[in-house]
């Protein structure tokens, strides 16, 4: 007899940030845009950033979603470190983990809202309507 596996315990932590720090520029010109941020969001919690405009909002998710990188820190999604990731290692784990609605859309034109929202699966190779999406 074969015993039932156990369910495999999801992380808790989805989003885990420690240290993180963003300088933009060098020298007289240097804006340190994030210093010492640390942030854990568990699992399924809807999270709100909120702060003046030039707090370092977009920073601070363009690096938590693997868009750009710290000058300092360490930042895991579902306990893999993306700083330590190569570019295409990240392509893969935005591709298949993050979804990102960008303050200027960013959507390409030629393409329907449908069709933009579809262009990862398909990237992926991945059909939006045998996984039962419908847009
Ligand atoms: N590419 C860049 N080069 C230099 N400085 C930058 C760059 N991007 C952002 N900054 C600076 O970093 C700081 C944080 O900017 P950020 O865009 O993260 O703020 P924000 O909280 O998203 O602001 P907003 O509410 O206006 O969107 C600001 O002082 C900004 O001028
Ligand atoms: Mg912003």
């Amino acid at each position: 007899m074969i015993a039932p596996t156990p369910p495999v315990e999801a992380t808790a932590t989805v989003v885990s940030a420690h240290g993180l720090a963003r300088t933009y520029g060098t020298g007289d010109a240097a804006v340190e845009a994030l210093r010492g941020v640390d942030l854990d969001v568990p699992r399924g919690q809807f999270l709100a950033i909120m702060g003046p405009s030039g707090s370092g909002k977009s920073t601070l998710m363009h690096i938590l979603a693997g868009l750009d990188r710290p000058t300092a820190g360490t930042c895991l999604i579902d306990d893999a470190e993306i700083t330590a990731l190569n570019d295409r290692d990240l392509t893969l784990l935005r591709r298949d983990k993050v979804g990102f609605i960008f303050q200027f859309f960013n959507l390409l034109p030629m393409l329907t809202a449908a069709e933009n929202i579809e262009l990862p699966l398909r990237l992926a190779g991945r059909s939006p309507t045998r996984s039962g999406a419908t847009a």
